[in-house]
């Protein structure tokens, strides 16, 4: 049994029959053609966090697959009560067939899968956010082909998405360009990254645009992080994505981020509005993507 906890749970070869078999799966949903390999499953989501990408894209595209879906918050289980997440997986995890879960720290996750019967997704943790990453780089892939061997610019947060680049980067073999206000930096232990040679550190976030095939960012303040948003606003006011740092990336460059994003703070509104961004592909492309990973996790490959 496979759990995607982290981008790393993965290897380079999975990733490309997931990339291959997503664009399969998107291309017969814009068929309208049925594509039913999950009839009869069901996927238990778990939010902690607040979502809205996440939850209809694995909502619908579980339905889309013939399965079903139930939905759980903090508010409305015993997870807000204290019943403990070990126990709630023991529990969750003899009437479902696939877990999605949002939540803070990565160890609840990990927690939670020591515990399940079935496998695990990670929806979003305070440390990672693998399903992104895995649509983002779909999303490379249809626009420009493999990002093998391309650059990609992180501009901001030294945050979850952050951290899953860092892993992509070292499975997929591409470099990241790294450029966050200091005090905010990735700590390489958290990304759980073997080496630094797959990224490389920036002060100056225009810097680390130059030549880039990918310029992208996040916003300046996580789920969780919202005590320090004053602060944050300060520190991160040179870090937003302006047409300066765009052109100097490579004319062919494209712009993603992951959303809900806030114009006038991590991104100026005529980039992520503008020609180069992809931001809804990106966003769309959850789905697709991560339709490919559940029936993978529970499947296995499909001729
Ligand atoms: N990008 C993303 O995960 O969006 P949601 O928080 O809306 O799910
Ligand atoms: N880094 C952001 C991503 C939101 C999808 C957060 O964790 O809130």
């Amino acid at each position: 049994m496979k759990h995607f906890l982290q981008f790393s749970d993965l290897r380079s070869d999975e990733y490309t029959y997931l990339f291959e078999r997503a664009a399969l799966i998107k291309r017969k949903f814009k068929a309208y053609e049925k594509h039913h390999t999950l009839a009869d499953r069901t996927l238990a989501m778990i939010f902690e966090k607040a979502s809205t990408r996440t939850r209809v894209s694995f909502e619908a595209g579980m339905y889309q697959m013939g399965g079903s879906v139930v939905h759980l918050t903090t508010g409305d289980s015993h997870l807000g009560r204290a019943e403990p997440i070990d126990d709630t997986a023991q529990v969750i995890s003899r009437m479902v067939d696939l877990v999605m879960i949002r939540t803070y720290e990565q160890t609840k996750i990990e927690l939670f899968a020591a515990h399940s019967r079935v496998p695990v997704i990670n929806g979003l943790t305070n440390e990672f956010h693998p399903c992104q990453i895995l649509a983002d780089i779909f999303t490379y892939i249809e626009h420009r082909g493999s990002i093998k061997g391309k650059t990609v610019a992180w501009v901001g947060d030294g945050n979850n998405m952050a951290n899953t680049w860092l892993q992509a980067s070292e499975i997929l073999g591409f470099k990241v360009h790294l450029s966050t206000p200091s005090g905010y930096e990735v700590d390489q232990s958290v990304a759980g990254i073997r080496s630094s040679d797959s990224y490389q550190v920036f002060k100056s976030p225009l810097e680390a645009c130059n030549g880039a095939d990918l310029v992208t960012t996040d916003v300046w303040t996580s789920m969780g992080f919202e005590a320090e948003n004053a602060a944050r606003m300060k520190a991160f006011a040179d870090w937003r994505v302006d047409a300066e740092m765009m052109a100097a990336a490579k004319p062919q460059a494209l712009f993603m981020h992951c959303l809900p994003a806030h114009r006038g703070e991590e991104v100026d509104a005529d980039v992520i509005d503008g020609p180069q961004s992809v931001v809804w592909d990106e966003a769309e492309n959850r789905m697709h993507a991560q339709k490919a990973l559940m029936e993978y996790l529970l499947l296995g490959r499909i001729a």
